[in-house]
């Protein structure tokens, strides 16, 4: 046996099967497209489709061989106490789907795990299913000891995805340990609870189709579908005793080790949660990257409750606060190179994980609190289901984080009452929705109920014909049913058979014309009260129209075709910004008109504009590709298989349609679609926003739309341009230049009016002091900041002094002292000499200047010398 690393091992098993003759295809993501499984669970889960002979694979290769990523949760409670059991693991595997089957496989198998990976053939045993004599015989002719293989049941060697689907016998290889790993019980053997015989590789032999009532149906084929743990073989290959000392996991426990700074193996309940930790943080970042986030339901659960039940163990362990970036870190540097979706979503990782380790760290110091002192008051030893039910509901404490918190101290927990409060709960939400909902029909007094039962469904013919001949079979105004709507009324008419487009998955309802020889009426609206129920909202023009009726109707075919091109626009968009931003992008509403289309989406930051241009881009190539339309009906599991979209929490029958704009974009849609993506024209995103935690919202416009959102733009830049007398690319220069100036006028105006303002002008004036010469002199220093602001200041002084007269003014202008003087021609006349003066006392502030008697300035270096100056003056003048 040589020492290999986990990487190595995968290579060389992932190159085995390739020269082989399989072909090496990527992990699936870890949402199935399989509506009955909820997370990836083994490597076969892809392969369903070709078991079942629904895809086939290219006859120039014999198999498929992958690593998968792989999430199981259902025995989360042993995980970290064993050092087998992991919620995320890869699995290697290789699948055939007819080409060969169990004598290749179990060949390929011994030779594999001896001489690739040089297991000693000794210590390897074989378990078969009870009735497999052919695969014994099989292991027995490959030089199998006869007491190294062992029968085993239904639960051990019997292999099945889910209740459903391709499913058959296994055989399992395992590795003895040896003794010391043993239970030593006598009925030890392959298939024992305990640690020494290590099952490595199941070997399932695909033949069934297992059926909802339980039946096996024989598939077309025999399949091959082989499943090897690559962190368990690598435990066996680096010769330690458990998963969590191979070189990836072993990493990860570090992270925790460093953060804690606790050692792994001074203290078990510490190790449980280095291992813990190291295991969850692995699903935690593989499942963000596959576009899963927190939620209270679903996968999304799972997720959340990985991420909270490693928030918990770090606590034990002393980690506090926001820490699993590190792990995310780890992880990206350790296996970014298999995964690149790691990688690329690590951001995206990053950030839910952050924002979910905030949230719920706010309410955990709280919980906990709560939960200490109910166990404290607790008085035998059940913790209540209310406590449990106020855990879950007020603190966001997964049921099972609570059941482990409380088992630590020997405290069960009252499962039943906790369901029965989380069943009221529901019950009242459901109330309380139905209480909506009859508060909405009783605006229509349950007429359209009524209606449908009555009438059974319109039959819509819309979707390739806009107009045809229609019966009237019922006409509700104002709430009432009615014989008959007479021109000027608005009613809602109902046909036995309609064009038009009842609103429904964004798309809004159509508008058009109803007609007959006497009449002539609007259609303003069609809305599906009732599922089935198109109900036409007319306003009557002329004539009447009556129950019973013939009448012409038409769907105003224009509007409905830019509806169309809006909508395919939208599933262009939505199949474009996954593939900028990333799969996580996801549908959660749309509106989509004959004007423009909304479309909001899943997304954790504001778009950069680039990745606008981008989504733009890669939108309008499909549309420029001109790519045909094709619009077919289908098994919901058949378009799951083949990769259609699917919108979150949109519930589907078994027939569904499918809308697909070539390879580019498939979803599954009910709305109306153009022929071909070229008839969009072309496509412009308007806005990008927030619209709420984690969802964005884009606007666009599309063909017409499109057009004159442009010639509308167009004509603002043409007359901005034209007011600036630029050409249009330079309106921005220009702008920014013309911003520039205005600032400066801006600032300098500001200053000027703080020269000139009435208050500051009110103080100077009731400074003024008598000349010795007998005019008004008004000498002192002031804050005015530049020169432009003396002269200022002196035109309105002079205008409201009582007499003709002089200032003398100082000022500190950024860090220099400047010196003003200033005087009206009878001063002057009277022997004031701004001029003289200036230069008489500007040794003061250590500088010079002068001018002409009326006007005059000084500028100096020493600020602290303007009082000396200002005194001398008065000395001269008073
Ligand atoms: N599907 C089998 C398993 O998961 C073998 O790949 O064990």
């Amino acid at each position: 046996m040589k020492y290999m690393t986990t990487a190595e091992i995968r290579e060389s098993f992932l190159h085995y099967f390739e020269e082989k003759g399989c072909l090496r295809m990527p992990s699936s993501s870890l949402i199935p497209d399989d509506p009955s499984l909820l997370l990836t669970s083994a490597g076969m889960v892809q392969f369903k489709p070709y078991f079942l002979q629904q895809k086939q694979l290219d006859p120039a290769y014999i198999g498929t061989t992958t690593v998968q990523k792989c999430v199981r949760t259902n025995d989360i409670d042993i995980i970290g106490t064993t050092g087998r059991h992991l919620s995320f693991f890869e699995m290697l595997g290789n699948f055939s789907f007819g080409a060969y089957f169990k004598k290749e496989m179990c060949a390929w198998a011994l030779d594999y795990s001896v001489n690739v990976l040089g297991l000693d053939k000794d210590r390897l045993y074989f378990t078969v299913f009870v009735d497999d004599d052919e695969t014994i015989e099989i292991w027995k002719s490959l030089g199998v000891p006869e007491d190294h293989i062992s029968r085993l049941g239904e639960e051990d060697n019997f292999w099945r995805a889910g209740p459903t689907g391709p499913c058959g016998p296994c055989s399992e290889l395992y590795y003895d340990q040896g003794e010391e790993f043993g239970c030593g019980k006598p009925t030890c053997g392959p298939g024992c609870d305990c640690d020494r015989y290590l099952e490595y590789w199941n070997c399932v032999f695909t033949q069934y189709d297992g059926q909802e009532d339980g039946t096996l149906v024989p598939l077309p084929k025999k399949n091959i579908d082989t499943g090897m743990g690559l962190e368990r073989i690598a435990a066996i290959l680096q010769g330690v005793q458990s998963n969590y000392e191979t070189d990836v996991l072993r990493s990860l426990v570090a992270v925790g080790e460093r953060l804690s700074s606790i050692s792994y193996g001074s203290d078990p309940k510490a190790d449980l949660s280095l291992r813990i930790i190291a295991d969850h943080s692995r699903s935690i970042t593989f499942m963000i990257s596959d576009g899963i986030l927190p939620s209270n339901e679903g996968r999304g659960y799972v997720l959340r409750h990985l991420l909270r039940r490693a928030v918990m163990k770090a606590q034990i362990i002393g980690i506090h606060g926001t820490f699993l970036n590190d792990y995310v870190d780890e992880i990206v540097r350790l296996m970014g190179h298999v995964y690149p979706e790691i990688v690329e979503n690590r951001e995206l990782a990053r950030r839910v994980i952050l924002s979910e380790e905030e949230r719920f760290g706010k309410t955990l110091k709280n919980g906990q609190a709560y939960l200490e002192e109910a166990l404290a008051e607790l008085e035998g030893d059940v913790l209540s289901g209310e406590v449990a039910f106020t855990l879950h509901d007020t603190y966001g404490f997964p049921i099972e984080v609570t059941r482990e918190i409380a088992e630590e101290r020997g405290v069960g927990i009252d499962s039943e009452g906790f369901l029965r409060l989380m069943e009221e709960q529901r019950e009242r939400a459901r109330q309380a929705n139905t209480k909506d909902t009859e508060a909405a029909w009783s605006t229509y007094g349950g007429i359209h109920a009524q209606l449908r039962a009555e009438l059974g469904a319109t039959r819509f013919y819309g979707y390739d014909t806009t107009a045809g001949e229609a019966t009237v079979t019922a006409i509700v105004r104002d709430g009432e049913r009615v014989e008959n709507v007479v021109a000027g009324e608005v009613a809602e008419v109902i046909l036995d058979a309609t064009p038009f487009y009842g609103e429904m998955g964004g798309e809004i309802g159509d508008t058009g014309l109803f007609e007959s020889t006497n009449m002539r009426a609007y259609v303003l609206d069609t809305q599906l009260p009732e599922a089935g129920l198109y109900a036409h909202s007319v306003r009557v023009e002329e004539g009447e129209i009556t129950v019973g009726d013939t009448i012409h109707v038409a769907v105003d075919a224009h509007r409905r075709a830019s509806i169309e091109r809006n909508h395919t626009a939208t599933h262009i968009l939505h199949a474009s910004l996954r593939k900028v931003l990333g799969d996580h992008v996801r549908q959660a509403g749309s509106y989509v008109g004959p004007d423009r289309l909304r479309f909001d989406f899943t997304h954790f930051e504001a778009m950069t504009p680039e990745q606008i241009d981008e989504v733009e881009r890669i939108a309008n190539n499909v549309i420029m590709e001109a790519t045909p339309t094709t619009i077919y009906e289908t098994s919901l599991s058949e378009a799951r298989s083949n990769g259609v979209t699917a919108l979150f929490g949109e519930k589907y029958g078994e027939r569904v349609r499918v809308v697909a704009a070539g390879e580019f974009s498939q979803e599954l849609c009910g709305g109306c679609h153009v022929r071909n993506t070229s008839e969009i024209g072309f496509v412009k995103i308007i806005s990008e926003s927030s619209v709420g935690a984690n969802l964005r919202r884009i606007e666009a416009v599309t063909s017409y739309g499109a057009l004159s959102y442009i010639n509308k733009v167009e004509a603002e830049l043409k007359e901005t341009a034209a007011e600036l007398r630029v050409p249009i690319f330079d309106v921005s220069e220009r702008t920014a230049a013309n911003l520039k100036t205005l600032k400066e006028i801006q600032t300098k105006s500001k200053r000027l009016k703080e020269a000139v303002s009435d208050d500051g002008v009110n103080a100077l004036l009731g400074m003024v002091q008598d000349a010795k010469a007998g005019y008004p002199v008004i000498i002192t220093s002031t804050d005015i900041r530049d020169m432009s602001g003396f002269r200022n200041s002196w035109d309105i002084i002079r205008a409201r002094m009582d007499r003709p007269g002089a200032v003398v003014l100082a000022s500190v202008q950024d860090g220099k002292p400047v010196l003003f003087a200033a005087g009206t021609d009878e001063a002057v006349a009277a022997g004031f000499n701004a001029g003289a003066i200036v230069k008489a006392i500007a040794y003061a502030i250590g500088g010079g200047g002068g001018g002409k008697p009326t006007m005059a300035q000084a500028g100096g270096k020493n600020a602290a010398g303007i009082d000396e100056a200002l005194e001398k003056a008065r000395e001269i003048l008073l």
